[in-house]
């Protein structure tokens, strides 16, 4: 369906793994009129040829010690990447930006294909195809304004709520497009949950914003609801915090204690997929951390995509990335793959900290 996007090889210590199931979703190619230089070497279309140490006499790749994880790899890259920032002209990296998209080889919980949506007349999401693997993480990064929300509410359709919008293409989730005039709205939602940025309890109690869900689907009786309360509270890690007090309004809690409940709330109603828009932009560390713990392990029973600005937060927890720009998957494939060895200059370039 797809022409395959060429992959290079690398001459530095990292090794760049085969990627043989690929396909790129552009109709242009990269640039292979000019040759330019990465961290890692000189790239000639997607074809590297040498490691050309950086004119600044910052490390190399092959200088510099082996990345414990693609967090710690980004971490040391944001420091020790002396090189100047990129001025883009997006109209000529757009002439020659070809997506490169990684087949996935886990079972697909969604399959989006060929996405355009556009606000008005202003389009936000140009021929978008990925699938996002089931009971993985999927993280979408990018600058300010790429689309990764809009992309991130298509999955549940959270955009028929905004005046004016319009898709073209295909999301399957178990092979029926969610966009069909017979799909049940309500009950995608309730399949495709989702935590938003800012954590929007209900002005309730703790436990009625975690019973939300099941008292408005009905037919749960109380004494369901309750355990359906404590396992799901159980389950994000608030139980131990708030049991003597599950009368009290959610509104009291703090804000990662917020988060976390509307992750429960999310869950009491037994999502397959959990779509998370920056969970953790106003959390401290710590909060951070125990959502990030949380996702870790809510991925043993769902499947979750993650919104974030948090380069180091995607490396950390996810398993898929897909890297964003201008309304466009640029690159898409293993986090790891993706932090450590990117294929497309575009993606080494953002997550050096050079753009956006
Ligand atoms: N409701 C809307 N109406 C019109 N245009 C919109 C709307 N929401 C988003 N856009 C536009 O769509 C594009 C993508 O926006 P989106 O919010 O998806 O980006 P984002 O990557 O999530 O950005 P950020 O990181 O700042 O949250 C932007 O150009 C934005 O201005
Ligand atoms: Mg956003």
């Amino acid at each position: 369906m797809h022409e395959a996007t060429k992959t290079g090889r690398n001459k530095g210590t990292h090794e760049r793994p085969e990627t043989s199931n690929v396909r790129g979703t552009g109709d242009v190619g990269i640039d292979v009129s000019s040759p330019r230089h990465t961290a890692v070497g000189t790239v000639i279309g997607n074809e590297e040829i040498q490691v050309s140490p950086p004119n600044d006499g910052s490390p190399t790749e092959s200088s510099s010690p082996a990345s414990a994880s693609p967090a710690t790899d980004i971490a040391r890259r944001l420091t020790t990447d002396r090189r100047p920032r990129t001025q883009l002209d997006p109209a000529e990296v757009l002439r020659t930006l070809k997506p490169y998209i990684t087949e996935i080889k886990e079972p697909a919980a969604m399959a989006v294909r060929d996405l355009d949506l556009f606000y008005g007349t202003s389009q936000a999401l140009w021929n978008i195809s990925l699938d996002i693997p089931a009971k993985k993480v999927t993280a979408f990064i990018g600058p300010s304004g790429c689309g990764k929300s809009t992309l991130l509410r298509s999955l549940n359709r959270m955009n028929d709520l905004i005046d004016d919008v319009r898709i073209t293409g295909t999301i399957e989730l178990e092979g029926k497009n969610i966009n069909d005039r017979d799909v049940d709205v309500n009950m995608l939602r309730r399949r495709v949950g989702m935590v938003f940025q800012k954590s929007n309890p209900f002005p309730k109690s703790i436990f009625e914003n975690v019973a939300y869900g099941q008292r408005i689907a009905g037919g749960t009786s109380n004494d369901e609801i309750r355990q359906i309360v404590e396992d799901s509270l159980q389950r994000v890690g608030l139980w131990s915090e708030v049991w003597n007090r599950l009368d009290s309004s959610a509104l009291d809690l703090s804000g990662g204690q917020q988060q976390r409940l509307c992750i429960a709330r999310a869950i009491a109603i037994s999502p397959e997929i959990i779509l998370m828009d920056e969970p953790c932009s106003a959390l401290d560390p710590i909060a951070t951390a125990k959502v990030e713990e949380l996702i870790e392990e809510l991925k043993h029973d769902y499947t979750i995509v993650i919104v974030t600005h948090n380069m180091q937060q995607a490396a950390r927890v996810s398993d898929y990335t897909a890297f964003m720009w201008l309304g466009r998957v640029v690159e898409y494939t293993r986090t790891d793959q993706l932090f450590t060895n990117p294929i497309q200059p575009l993606t080494e370039d953002y997550i050096t900290g050079r753009f956006g």
